[in-house]
This record gives C-alpha cells, sequence and structure tokens, in this order.
C-alpha cells in the first residue's frame, strides 16, 4: 500500500525523491517523508501528515545537496496519519533510517522488548521497531546488509524495507519479506534506484531487477549486489522493460481516472491485436503455457480475484463455461484462501490482478500452488509477483493504470479472459466455428465499440448532476450483467464516497425491495438478452415503489423509455460483449458523480492503488 524510493548516485537526491514521491502517491497519500545523507555526520530527515504538497512546502530551499536517501508514502496501518508516524523512521541514536511497506506481525512483542530494555519510541507504528534493531546490530559490528538481515530474523510478516545507514554515506540496503509489496532496483548511469514499483523509476531508467520475496539488495551507486536472507549471493539479471513512461502521467485530462477511462478503446486494440486471428477464426494467446493434451485433463476452472479484478472474473466465468463448457467458478481470493478448497492438479486456478501485488491473492496462489493446480494468471504489470508464480501469463497489455480506481484494467482483464476462454475451446473441440468466428469478429470490433460508448460522456455528465445528491444508490443485473452491476456500485461508492450496492435482480423479491422509495435510486442493466424481460417486471417493481430508475439499455431497444426515468442506450455488440461496453457507462456515472461531489477521484480517501496487506 505505501510508496518507497531510494537513490543513490552522482545527482542530487533531494529533488529526484521528491519527483519520485510524486509518482507513488497512488500508492499511499496519508503522509509522505525522505531523508537524506547530509554532509554533517547526521541524515537530513523531513516528514509531514498529508499529501506531498505538505512536504514540498516544508522542504522548500531547504534540501540539502545529498547524493543518497529514501523516500516513502504512507498508506497508515499501525498508527494515525501524523507527522510523527510518517516514514522515514529512525533508532534513538538517529544512526538508521528506514522506510517499510507492509506488516510486521510481532512488532508489539519486539516493542515490549525493547521498552523493557530502556528504549524510547517516537512513534506509535510497527516500522519503528526495525530502525531499533537494525542499529542494534550495526552496534554489534554487524554491516548494513547483515544488520537488516539479523533483524528481518527476529520478526514474523510480510513487508518491503530499505534502510541506510548514517556511517556508510550512499549505501541502500533493500529487502523483501513474504509476498508483501515489491522492491524493483533500478540501474543507471553511475546510479542505482530502489522503487516499490516501476512507475517511480520509469523517467530514469528501465534496467530493472526485481527481489523475490526473501531477498536482498545491496545497492552503491557504481553497482547493486543481492543475496537471500541467509546471505548467500545472488545472480539477479537486470532486464530492459518497455513500459512508456509517457504513459504513466496524466496529460491534458483533468484525472487519472478520467484518462484511463478515456485510454480503453487504444488499450483494447493493443490488447486484440495480433492476439485475436480470423480465417480460421481464433487465439494467437502468447504467455499460456498449456498444450491440448494438458488442457483436456482439466476438469474445473476457479477463477479468483479482489475488487475490480474479482468483478472481471465473474464475467470471465461465463466465458469459460459458455466458450470452454469447463465447470467454473469464481471465488473472492480472500475467501478462496480460507474455504479449504477441494482442489487437484485437473484444476486450473486462474488469478486475475491490475497489479500482481494483491496481498490477498498471491495467498490465494499460495494454497494452488500446495495443492499441484495448473495456474493462470491474468495481469498488467511486467514481473509482477503474480506473473512469477503462475505457471503462465497473459498480459492485459492496457498500459500502467494509475487511477486508484480501477477502469481500463477492468475491460483489460474481461478481454484477456475472454481469449482464454476461446484458447481453452479450441484446445478441447467444444467451439463452434461460427460461434468461434462471432466472438473474435467481436473481440476486434470492441475498440470501436467502446470508443462509442465514450460518446455517451457528455449525456452521463448530465444524468450525474440529476443523481448526485442521492446519498443512496442500487445497481441491478442479471446474467453477464450481475458482475456489472457489483462493479458499478464499486466504482460509485470507492470515488464518491457514496452507499452503493450491487445486486443479482433476481434477489430483489428477497429483501432489498425494501429499501425502494424515492430516496433509492436504482441504476438497472437491462441489455436485450433472454433476461430482458426479468429486468422489465423488475423496473415495474421499482416505479411502485416510487423508486426512480436509470435503465442501461441495449441499441434499438425503446421499450422501457416510457417506464425508466433515465435510459442510457449501449452501442450494439455480440451479446457476451456488453459487459465492456456497460463498463464505460458505469465508470463514468461514477466519475461524474465524484466530480458532481466534489470528490478527489484519483486519490478517494482510506484507499491505496494496490493492496500489500491483509
Ligand atoms: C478497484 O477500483 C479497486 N481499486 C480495488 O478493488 C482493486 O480492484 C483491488 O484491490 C484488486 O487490485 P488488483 O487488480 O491490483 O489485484
Amino acid at each position: 500500500m505505501c510508496g518507497i524510493i531510494g537513490y543513490t548516485g552522482e545527482r542530487s537526491a533531494g529533488p529526484l525523491i521528491m519527483e519520485a514521491l510524486r509518482r507513488l502517491e497512488y500508492r499511499g497519500y496519508d503522509s509522505t517523508g525522505l531523508a537524506l545523507f547530509d554532509h554533517g555526520s547526521s541524515f537530513f530527515v523531513a516528514r509531514a501528515a498529508g499529501k506531498i504538497d505538505q512536504l514540498a512546502s516544508r522542504v522548500e530551499g531547504r534540501l540539502p545537496a545529498a547524493a543518497a536517501g529514501i523516500g516513502h508514502t504512507r498508506w497508515a496501518t499501525h498508527g494515525a496519519a501524523t507527522d510523527a508516524n510518517a516514514h522515514p523512521h529512525l533508532d534513538p541514536s538517529g544512526r538508521v533510517a528506514i522506510v517499510h511497506n507492509g506488516i510486521v506481525e510481532n512488532y508489539e512483542e519486539l516493542r515490549t522488548a525493547l521498552l523493557a530494555r530502556g528504549r524510547h519510541f517516537a512513534s506509535d507504528t510497527d516500522t519503528e521497531v526495525l530502525a531499533h534493531l537494525i542499529a542494534d546490530a550495526l552496534e554489534a559490528g554487524r554491516d548494513l546488509p547483515a544488520a537488516v538481515r539479523d533483524a528481518v530474523a527476529r520478526t514474523t510478516g510480510a513487508y518491503a524495507l530499505v534502510a541506510i545507514d548514517r556511517d556508510e554515506p550512499g549505501r541502500l540496503v533493500a529487502v523483501r519479506v513474504g509476498n508483501a509489496g515489491g522492491i524493483v532496483v533500478g540501474r543507471g548511469e553511475r546510479e542505482h534506484f530502489v522503487a516499490s514499483d516501476l512507475a517511480a523509476l520509469l523517467p530514469h531508467t528501465r534496467e530493472v531487477a526485481f527481489l523475490e520475496p526473501g531477498e536482498l539488495a545491496d545497492v552503491r551507486a557504481a553497482a547493486a549486489s543481492f543475496c537471500t536472507l541467509a546471505g548467500e549471493p545472488l545472480d539477479r539479471p537486470f532486464e530492459a522493460q518497455t513500459l512508456d513512461p509517457i504513459a504513466a502521467v496524466r496529460g491534458r485530462y483533468k484525472h487519472f481516472m478520467l484518462k484511463e477511462i478515456w485510454e480503453q478503446p487504444d488499450g483494447l486494440l493493443d490488447a486484440v491485436r495480433g492476439r485475436y486471428l480470423l480465417a480460421p477464426a481464433h487465439v494467437a494467446l502468447e504467455g499460456f503455457p498449456f498444450d491440448a493434451e494438458r488442457v483436456r485433463q482439466f476438469t474445473r476452472v476457479v477463477l479468483i480475484g479482489m475488487g475490480t479484478s474479482w468483478h472481471a472474473a465473474m464475467v470471465g466465468r461465463h466465458y469459460i463455461e459458455r466458450l470452454a463448457r469447463i465447470p467454473a467458478e469464481v471465488d473472492n481470493a480472500a475467501e478462496f484462501g480460507y474455504r479449504r478448497a477441494i482442489l487437484d492438479e485437473h484444476t486450473l486456478v486462474i488469478s486475475v490482478s491490475q497489479s500482481g501485488e494483491t496481498v490477498d491473492l498471491l495467498a490465494a496462489m499460495e494454497v494452488a500452488r500446495r495443492a499441484g493446480c495448473a495456474q493462470l494468471t491474468v495481469c498488467n504489470t511486467p514481473g509482477a509477483q503474480t506473473t512469477r508464480v503462475a505457471d503462465g501469463t497473459i498480459y492485459m497489455r492496457m498500459g500502467p493504470e494509475i487511477a486508484v480506481a480501477s477502469t481500463k484494467c477492468f475491460t483489460g482483464a474481461m478481454v484477456a479472459l475472454h481469449a482464454i476462454a476461446l484458447h481453452l475451446g479450441r484446445a478441447r473441440g467444444t467451439l463452434d466455428p461460427a460461434e468461434a468466428e462471432a466472438q473474435v469478429a467481436g473481440a476486434l470490433h470492441l475498440p470501436a465499440a467502446v470508443g462509442e460508448a465514450l460518446l455517451l460522456a457528455p449525456a452521463i455528465e448530465q444524468l450525474a448532476k440529476r443523481y448526485a445528491a442521492y446519498e443512496n444508490f442500487l445497481f441491478l443485473g442479471r446474467g453477464l450483467s450481475f458482475p456489472l452491476a457489483l462493479e458499478g456500485a464499486l466504482k460509485l461508492k470507492e470515488v464518491s464516497y457514496l452507499h452503493a450496492e450491487g445486486y443479482a435482480a433476481g434477489e430483489m423479491k428477497h429483501g432489498p425491495i425494501a429499501l425502494i422509495d424515492e430516496r433509492m435510486p436504482t441504476v438497472a442493466l437491462a441489455p436485450s438478452d433472454e433476461l430482458r424481460d426479468k429486468m422489465r417486471s423488475n423496473i415495474q417493481q421499482l416505479k411502485a415503489r416510487r423508486g426512480r430508475v436509470v435503465a442501461i439499455v441495449s441499441a434499438g431497444d425503446a421499450s422501457l423509455s416510457a417506464l425508466a426515468d433515465d435510459m442510457l442506450t449501449l452501442p450494439d455488440t455480440d451479446q457476451l460483449l456488453v459487459p465492456f461496453v456497460a463498463a464505460v457507462v458505469m465508470q463514468l456515472l461514477a466519475y461524474y458523480v465524484a466530480l458532481e461531489r466534489g470528490c478527489d477521484v484519483d486519490q478517494p480517501r482510506n484507499l491505496a492503488k494496490t493492496v500489500t496487506v491483509e
């Protein structure tokens, strides 16, 4: 959840770290801070609760000409968002400064033992105990890498950490413990970086090396070396990354969220190009690791994800059962990890994650690995942890997604799952050629269809003005539209702080209809599929109880215009692909309602882009 940056080289570390913190702010923005090697015998340390601008105003004109340092953006786990709890944290003597992402689970026990030895703590965080432990090991004569390893050995939990020692200017030691947030090391000309993710490094270098869990990097300006937590040397090659640094900036858009909604046609073009092919209709799925023989051995598919990725997995389930005819189920990744599922080598587990670092998902993948399942992962982030755990990766290819609210990676995940379903169906011989033709043609048309859906933006902006004053919303859908109802509700609640619930429309009479009156509007997804008339009945029941209804319908369907209070018409697509154009409507509705309510769209309160703590 937190953002970490470290620099050591010939340039001035202060401005570099401040600029990187701005790129990392989407990972957490409860507080920020930095520590720089000053030429004296102490660190220059500055910390501030709130966003990066608070820190910037404190260091304006005061940054020393340091050649190395560390920085941090915080999403609070232990201790409120205050100056005192902001990272970096130091030991009492001021010799060690550290930044940390994740949780030290046994910190209270360690803190109690240190207090009993007369130590004092300046913060309420779990992080601070690590500064004490590292300083103690340094005082006992260990060098910085060994001191960090000793400290880590006394902890339990999952985290990433970067430590610096005042007596060794220019040396950074980074470590990754368990499946918490990643650490990536960047190599430049006579300079090196460490960061929690690629976005912070892209303007400076694309030569990077990723730390695996249980690994340590010893980094100086001229070189970096790697070892295990046991101290065994590791050969960790630097790889060239292709991510486009320009794509990670906002450009002419007011918000990253709006930019990423509008990037979907281009992103989907990248996602389908060279992957969906005609004559004969099929998909070329690079990264798919199983041959036809192995595919035919799969007896069931389990799809797992969290949040928006979970909703995409729910759509993917429909695709796999309809196109590949394999029994498929979907689980919230956290719940999957708890339920002692019956798994074996004939189960294909497909994980979905934009970041590839979500801790609940990584834990669920470990459960699947232990059970011997085949694993495929859908991810948008090259080199992310999920891509190193699964047998193969199908990349979303949607470009960096910065806004906390996931939009383009929802459609990116769905199209990857659609391609996987087609590939599985073809390998199993369950895919009718005419169906394959229709689905490939439909997928190749998606960039245009989603582009057409974006033309609804002005109408949705006006609709949002009429509905932004409501405090509660219901989203209803059936079949393929049920996950869209869940996603529409999630988008709205996370960026506008409104209470919104997504429901299977068939559930209405089983309780939720008690909520309906003139204060509870409903967004009803009613595309022209075999369930449309049932949705019509739902809408009639809502209207009979004075509920306001926004109906989302298919092109050419005017049958609900007299019944619904407002109606949005989707562009024409194959029935299986309606979720893509409906997603755009859900995303734009949430965006414009949040804007109308003056919310911080890109950095909603209490949230962070990647959930690396359970
Ligand atoms: C979606 O808008 C949310 N930000 C959140 O639910 C997110 O989808 C979830 O945390 C999963 O993230 P992932 O795709 O990176 O695993």
